[in-house]
């Protein structure tokens, strides 16, 4: 089985599956599903018989889960998006990226829900089901702005708020869709402008960010340098034009 295979019938556990078991982790509306559960143990367990070498940073505590970042690591989100699982919103995805020496070189995310299945790999491309896609440099003023926020996390949240008033000013619309990973894969479809959030974890974005750069976005932080693959960090993703006009926002809020 390829990971792609793996991905894809992760994804069909998410859309086959209603969550009877629903429990908070820390902080406020901090949700694990046992479907969260059962898909990453899943993943570790058809990645390790393709990998045998694989190191796993996801984001449940399963077995083989060492969140040590080896010379191959996978980073997995089973569901992301499981606040959206929970109260059937229909927007939920797989998430895996794989680095190799401490860099991403590919990136898998599926939404089951409408069977989008976006793959990348460095220097090869990013695809939406096969097809290639390939991002206008569109400026803020020119599409859909998105960001995220989650209850657990209140960092930075009138910072966030302030940022989002002015993308709702000046960008078409704005959206929170409660999937980061699909949210930043919009941005490699041209559906989104823009993405931004004040803190993510690695398996959040990992996957994506090499899809957003093999489209020909821009992904790193709000202020300045690159994604973390070992610790959590803000995200700012998009075109390049409007990232450099979301990171001059965000400066003005955050300083
Ligand atoms: C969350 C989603 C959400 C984002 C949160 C994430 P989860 O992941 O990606 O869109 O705003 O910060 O934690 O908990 O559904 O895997
Ligand atoms: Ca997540
Ligand atoms: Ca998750």
């Amino acid at each position: 089985m390829t990971i792609e295979e793996l991905v894809r019938k992760a994804g069909q556990m998410i859309k086959e599956n209603s969550p009877h078991e629903v429990s908070n982790k820390a902080g406020r509306a901090n949700f694990v599903t046992e479907w969260d559960v059962k898909i990453q143990q899943f993943l570790i367990s058809g990645l390790s018989a393709l990998y045998p070498d694989a190191t796993f940073f996801g984001e449940e505590e399963t077995a083989g889960n060492t969140h040590k970042i080896g010379h191959r690591c996978f980073f997995i989100d089973p569901i992301d998006g499981t606040t959206n699982y929970i109260f059937g919103y229909n927007h939920s995805c797989v998430s895996v990226g794989m680095s190799l020496n401490g860099e991403m070189v590919s990136g898998y995310v599926y939404n089951p829900f409408t069977d989008e299945l976006y793959t990348a790999e460095r220097g090869k491309g990013a695809y939406l089901n096969g097809r290639r896609l390939t991002i206008a440099n569109a400026g803020l003023e020119e599409g859909i702005a998105s960001f995220g926020c989650a209850g657990y996390n209140e960092d930075n949240i009138d910072v966030l708020f302030s940022v989002c008033k002015e993308l709702y000013l000046r960008s078409l619309s704005l959206r929170e869709g409660g999937s980061a990973a699909l949210d930043l894969c919009r941005v490699a479809s041209g559906a989104n402008v823009v993405y931004v959030e004040m803190k993510l974890q690695p398996y959040d974005y990992a996957a994506s960010s090499v899809i957003v750069e093999e489209a020909g976005g821009v992904i790193g932080q709000v202020e300045n340098g690159g994604i973390t693959l070992d610790r959590p960090c803000s995200i700012l993703a998009g075109t390049p034009q409007a990232v450099e006009q979301v990171k001059e926002i965000c400066r003005r809020y955050l300083h």
